[in-house]
């Protein structure tokens, strides 16, 4: 099939790139030239395992393509998926001008029948918008053409982009027209074979399935962080309790996890922005507003401890930092509690050493302001080296079983920070380590 990607951030991208892999003619539009440019180089432009594979074997076979022209990717596809930002407005909502311009778009060249199908998180509804947005581009040009809308909400976990998209756990597609809903079943079938995991809805219950996954999973991560300060306050282990509740089947073991507060492009915008339609809608969330105030507060829960350890005034002091990414596998700082962290530390007067395998050069972008107390450091090793203390906030796999020999000997103070309870406590005392996790004695 010919489809046609708008927006190459990451969902775009890999949509359209794991669509060529199942042999489908992809090309990806964005207004962004140096993100095309690097495209079409043969590369990309964020760090996602196996996605530069997939592009670059698709590349080579013509069955992946970008571009920065309009009018060469809407005559392209009869599928058109709309995969731009959308960013929070000022009072949380989800701000659709990107999605409305690329329905415009679409309005305003197309000449035969399309598929338009919204993949980039929208609130409910805004389905209707885009139908409206393209009729009117039609009107305009006094034309009658057929096109169909659905909502196509996407539930990859960046870091697992790939396998994600390739083995879904489930295909949500809210759509109304016969034919759109004929031409997505044949478009996911190869991702679902062996697995009746597509499922037809209506447009509104597909666009409110996104948000109410991404709320649920919030809501678990911000229960479980103040279960944890719970634990810690009345002297039990949560991350016994944290075995002892998942192995219940109604609770499960995923996204149990407590830590330094959820971040990414992803839950803090989706639980803001539900929690905006609720309150428009006359229901005001309450459970949202404490996720979000819970969360808020997470990410200071490493720092104060530190507070707790040393005081308030932290000036002469130097802390390393492992892990800068809200999460490991990416490169992705945004919302990144570090950055919170950091900041933190900096406001009370101490020196930060960071280190993360590959988050660094955004990290240094968001903290040009302050780079003169931020120290970069080349690996986990170097970056404790003549620090007073640890603090570890991205659990990437290389700090899970570091030298603590090495370590103690680093560190002025024998102090570890542990913001995602890496460590067994009794065995990394063993080696003189002073050691404050989250939740435990
Ligand atoms: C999320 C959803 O999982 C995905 O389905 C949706 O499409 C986009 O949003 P992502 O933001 O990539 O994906 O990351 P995810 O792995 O879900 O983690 C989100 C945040 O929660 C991270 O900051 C992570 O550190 C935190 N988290 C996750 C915890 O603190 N504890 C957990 O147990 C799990």
């Amino acid at each position: 099939m010919k489809v046609t990607v708008i927006g190459t951030g990451y969902v775009g991208l890999v949509t359209g790139a794991c669509l060529s892999e199942m042999g489908n003619h992809v090309l990806c539009l964005d207004i962004d030239p140096a993100k095309i440019r690097i495209l079409k180089e043969g590369g990309i432009p964020i760090h996602e395992p196996g996605l530069l594979e997939v592009v670059q074997r698709n590349v080579q076979a013509g069955r992946l393509e970008f571009t920065t022209d309009v009018d060469h990717a809407v005559a392209h596809g009869t599928i058109q998926f709309i995969a731009v930002g959308t960013p929070p407005d000022e009072d949380g909502s989800a701000d659709l001008q990107y999605v409305v311009s690329a329905a415009r778009s679409i309005g305003q060249r197309m000449t035969d029948f399309k598929v338009v199908v919204d993949k980039s998180t929208v609130p409910v509804g805004t389905g209707d918008k885009v139908k409206a947005a393209i009729a009117d581009e039609l009107a305009k040009r006094r034309m009658t053409l057929d096109f169909a809308v659905c909502s196509n909400p996407e539930f990859l976990k960046e870091g697992a982009a790939v396998q994600d998209f390739m083995r879904p756990d489930r295909v949500v597609v809210g759509a109304e027209d016969e034919r759109a809903i004929l031409l997505m079943r044949a478009l996911y079938a190869p991702f679902v074979r062996n697995r009746d995991r597509m499922m037809v809805m209506d447009i509104r219950s597909a666009e409110f399935t996104k948000y109410a996954a991404n709320a649920m999973l919030a809501t678990r991560i911000s229960f479980m962080n103040e279960l944890s300060r719970l634990a810690e306050r009345v002297g039990a282990d949560i991350e016994l309790v944290r075995q002892g509740i998942g192995s219940d089947p109604r609770i499960g073991t995923h996204f149990l996890y407590p830590g330094v507060g959820y971040g990414g492009s992803c839950f803090p915008k989706d639980v803001k922005a539900l929690a905006k339609t609720s309150a428009d809608a006359g229901l005001p969330s309450r459970i949202l507003t404490a996720v979000e105030a819970v969360n808020e507060d997470q990410k200071m829960v490493l720092v104060n401890k530190v507070v707790t350890r040393y005081g308030e005034d932290l000036s002469g002091r130097t802390f390393a930092i492992w892990g800068l990414a809200f999460k490991p596998n990416t490169d992705d700082m945004r919302e990144a509690p570090s950055l919170v962290i950091i900041r933190a530390l900096l406001a009370r007067g101490a020196r930060v050493q960071v280190y993360d395998p590959v988050a660094i050069d955004e990290a240094k972008r968001q903290l040009v302001d302050v780079e003169e107390a931020v120290n970069e450091a080349s690996s986990a090793q170097a970056a404790v080296s003549g620090a007073d203390a640890l603090l570890i906030v991205t659990e990437w796999k290389e700090f899970r079983t570091p030298d603590f020999e090495h370590l103690a000997a680093s560190l002025k103070d024998k102090i570890v920070f542990d913001g995602r309870n890496l460590y067994e406590p009794a065995l990394i005392r063993s080696f003189g380590l002073e050691y404050h996790a989250i939740g435990r004695p």
